[in-house]
């Protein structure tokens, strides 16, 4: 059964690196970016998660995160995100990377996360470049400097890089892990995705959890079915002894 294998492989590791997407905050309440119910379902990127969408119309950019804002305002960390809590301080090594802007990797207590999208909590001036946390909900619209200037959500919007710094470290963590842990990710938008790649290659076992296949599960050492709020729980905890209650996962 590859979710006792995957057990094994967690229990054993000494250096664990976490990939989540927004699949693990969707169980709190938090609309995914692709599939049936996705926000590219309803909203187009091109005119909301771009630097020529925010030149455009920085009004329509900021009613639109401050209306997702307001969602995670409200929302609360799920098992899914306790759970990576939980292994952090079970493994001497843990780096949490996570895509997602919500915050609540940290809320559940995640300590070591790296968020390469950025952070929906964050402003950043358009001018100074100075960054600032504004958790103010909601906020008071469009949002200014104090230098004058407009800011702008601190995000990696499509085109643009990723820090530089944060960047390096999820790098690092990913060839530096015995197990690579990919959690609620369509897997197809890159650098992100190239990290799975990057582990692969430096010899983790990665361990997929995600509702559905993906463009991963293939290559996953291990790819588990069902929502992250239920297997990761199920994969931290030391086996029953009768069978586990987990959909059959999907055999390499
Ligand atoms: N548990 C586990 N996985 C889930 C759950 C759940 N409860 N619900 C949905 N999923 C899976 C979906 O099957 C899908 O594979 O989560 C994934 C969500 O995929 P996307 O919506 O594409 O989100 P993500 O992979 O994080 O997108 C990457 O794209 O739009 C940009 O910057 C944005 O960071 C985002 C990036």
């Amino acid at each position: 059964m590859c979710l006792d294998k995957a057990r094994s492989w967690i229990e054993t590791a000494s250096s664990i690196t976490a990939l989540t997407g927004a699949g693990i905050s969707a169980e709190s309440g938090i609309p995914t970016f692709r599939g049936a119910t996705g926000l590219w379902k309803q909203f187009r990127p091109e005119d909301l998660a771009t630097p020529r969408a925010f030149a455009r119309n920085p009004e329509l950019v900021w009613q639109w995160y401050d209306w997702r804002r307001s969602l995670i305002h409200t929302a609360q960390p799920n098992a899914g995100h306790g759970a990576l809590s939980e292994l952090e301080t079970r493994v001497p090594r843990f780096t949490l990377i996570t895509q997602n802007v919500d915050g609540l990797h940290q809320r559940a207590g995640s300590r070591n996360v790296l968020e390469i999208h950025g952070s929906i909590w964050k402003l950043r001036c358009t001018k100074c470049r100075r960054q600032w946390h504004d958790m103010s909900v909601p906020l008071e619209l469009p949002p200014h400097c104090q230098c004058g200037a407009f800011a702008r959500p601190a995000v990696v919007w499509f085109g643009e890089g990723l820090p530089e710094d944060v960047w390096a470290a999820a790098g690092q963590a990913s060839t530096e892990c015995d197990v690579f842990l990919v959690v609620g990710t369509s897997a197809i938008v890159y650098p992100a995705a190239g990290l799975i790649d990057l582990a692969r290659a430096a010899g983790a076992k990665v361990i997929e959890v995600n509702v559905e296949r993906t463009a991963i599960s293939a290559y996953a050492d291990c790819a588990l079915t069902g929502p992250a709020g239920e297997v990761l729980p199920e994969l931290l905890r030391t086996p029953p002894s009768s069978a586990s209650r987990l959909a059959p996962e999907i055999e390499r």
